[in-house]
């Protein structure tokens, strides 16, 4: 069966491209006022590639969804192996770091947020980066306090923060594994060694970052080797090979000591990087309670910080209860307005508010008060912007990369899981380590580099997130389980930096609020306000007159191209339903697990 879903996927990833310009014209011609039909948006694809998914994924045994049809049949193969939801999201993390490499990794971060069936309780795991012992609060500013515009904090070896992949799922297979360890990093392996073919749309993405992955040798000669002719190639990774069967015969020790310790070390030293093999020995990955939450009679379980993201899920969630949404027509001027308002108080919060609590007192309780919602509520007027300086003084958010990935499991047993993870910029800090095949994250442009000094785009940051020795960088990451009279409803999440959370938003109200499919809510337009700077960004296309009325309400109105990727799997009598989202095109759901 698995056989038969990778050969039909591959068959389907070979077709030629859509046309694109065909598309233009299709775009042209959308009648007006169809953003704003009370129906969400016919099937729209921008990104000029056949998506692997083309319907509603369904199975009674589990569902995984992920950015990639060969992780998701990788997730579906431990399933059917007796596997659980744990076992088969570890599974998935490896895969998607060898045929995910743009998101994927071993050599990053990230969260994942659990519901164990057995122990009827979520919980949540935080395998985020930390700053090497060696980093400093003022390390990427000039001796004249100015912000550094080298891009020292976004690529390069100085960029790097000291990864938790492999540790945090190694704590998830301790805690909660069943089958064991090595099993789980086969097919990975398997995918670095043997390679897989390279999709249409990797190609592009390949060719499109020519620049970033050439600069280092040992970069180019992955993953630029057959520049620019990737057709009908396959991509081999065979250092990473080696680096995953060390970790399958050591387990966690196989990464964050011996020869990878060493070799990364070595490379840092080398090339002015700072992570040490002491660093790389005391990463600690944490269990922290996830926050909890209700919504319209749903139970809402996300993640704390140092991810803003399940903060503010939260926060807006108890602003919006106060309204009737679905009095709105879904992407009304009116409806954007309430969400785009409610956008602002919370990125604004986000901005002075949130960091790692192991360091700064992150005032979780206050932000996500029913009493602070309804300060908030009563704060906005319908009907106009508010402009972002009039919210709150002064501190502004930091550019934030759209890259990342999310993927969700659900199993026979009940057990769900909701992971996001991330090298923050696509491909990271475009370091491979010398004889590892370990891209390297650029985390570190997560922590706020210039505390209260305008940086080269004017742009500030807060002291909750300021660079120090062992202390994790903020992040958007919001792995979410809703749950409904204790069953699963649906899990969502995405990739998109801070319109991670923006869109996490929307699938939740699409679903709560809006009841649509699957389908619908995945497909339907999304819109992002982050506070600074002070615009309402809207996918695709918007009508004259709508427009009209959003300006004319006070926005700064900008059209962009698709907004992040949610991978979302709901449940309802006796079924899971999984899709992955059109906007990353090999990303696949599937749910085809034996009795
Ligand atoms: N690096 C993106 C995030 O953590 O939100």
């Amino acid at each position: 069966m698995e056989k038969q879903i990778i050969n039909g996927l591959k068959i389907l990833q070979m077709k030629i491209k859509y046309n694109k310009f065909i598309f233009l014209v299709i775009l042209t011609f959308l009648t007006p006022g169809a953003v704003f039909s009370s129906q969400p948006i016919a099937y729209l694809n921008t990104s000029g590639y056949e998506p692997a998914q083309q319907e509603t994924a369904q199975g009674k045994n589990g569902m995984i969804t992920t950015q990639h049809f060969l992780a998701t049949a990788v997730g579906e193969k431990i399933l059917n192996q007796g596997g659980n939801a744990y076992d088969a999201s570890i599974a998935i993390a490896f895969t998607l770091a060898v045929v995910l490499p743009r998101a994927g990794n071993i050599g990053g971060g990230g969260f994942m947020v659990m519901y164990d069936k057995d122990t009827d309780n979520a919980y949540s795991i935080d395998y985020r980066e930390k700053a090497p012992a060696l980093a400093y609060k003022d390390m990427y500013l000039n001796d004249d306090g100015t912000f550094n515009d080298k891009k020292l904090s976004t690529f390069g070896y100085l960029s790097s923060g000291v990864p938790g992949t492999v540790a945090g799922m190694w704590e998830v297979h301790k805690k909660f594994g069943s089958l064991p360890w090595s099993e789980l990093l086969k097919d990975a392996i398997y995918y670095a060694e043997n390679g897989f073919n390279i999709t249409p749309y990797m190609e592009d993405v390949l060719k499109n970052y020519n620049q970033k992955l050439s600069y280092y040798p040992e970069t180019k000669s992955i993953f630029q080797k057959d520049f620019p002719n990737f057709t009908n190639k396959k991509l081999f990774q065979k250092d990473l090979a080696n680096t995953l069967k060390r970790i399958s015969s050591e387990g966690k020790k196989g990464f964050y000591e011996g020869y990878v310790a060493e070799s990364i070390e070595n490379d840092m030293k080398k090339n002015g990087g700072l992570i040490t093999k002491a660093d790389l020995k005391n990463y600690n990955p944490v269990w922290r309670l996830p926050l909890i939450s209700n919504y319209r009679g749903n139970k809402v379980i996300t993640m704390g910080p140092p991810s803003s993201g399940g903060v503010h899920i939260i926060q807006m969630l108890n602003v919006l209860e106060n309204y009737q949404l679905n009095s709105y027509v879904h992407n009304s001027p009116e409806y954007i307005n309430i969400l785009g308002e409610v956008m602002k108080h919370a990125y604004s919060d986000r901005s002075k508010y949130l960091g790692d609590p192991d360091f700064f007192d992150v005032p979780i309780k206050k932000i996500t008060s029913e009493t602070y919602a309804e300060e908030i509520y009563t704060s906005i007027e319908v009907g106009i912007s508010t402009p972002s300086e009039d919210i709150h003084p002064g501190m502004f958010l930091q550019q934030e990369s759209h890259e990342t990935t999310h993927f969700s499991v659900a199993d026979r047993f009940g057990n769900i899981v909701s992971s996001t993870y991330t090298l923050n910029s696509t491909f990271g800090s475009g370091v491979v380590i010398e004889g590892t095949g370990i891209l390297m994250n650029n985390e570190m442009d997560d922590f706020s580099s210039a505390p209260g000094i305008p940086n080269q785009f004017g742009l500030l940051g807060s002291e909750a997130n300021e660079i120090a020795p062992y202390k994790r960088p903020l992040s958007s990451m919001t792995p979410t389980i809703v749950m409904k009279d204790n069953e699963l409803f649906f899990t969502t999440g995405s990739p998109g930096g801070a319109r991670i959370i923006s869109a996490v938003l929307q699938s939740i109200l699409n679903i709560i609020d809006f009841e649509m499919s699957l389908e619908e809510a995945t497909k339907a337009r999304r819109i992002h306000h982050q506070w600074q700077p002070d615009v309402l960004e809207i996918e695709y296309y918007i009508d004259d007159k709508a427009s009209k009325e959003l300006i004319d309400m006070g926005y700064s109105v900008k059209i962009r191209r698709p907004l992040t990727c949610i991978q979302t799997i709901m449940y309802k009598d006796g079924k899971y339903y999984g899709y992955g989202d059109f906007r990353r095109p090999d990303a696949y759901a599937s749910g085809n697990i034996n009795d």
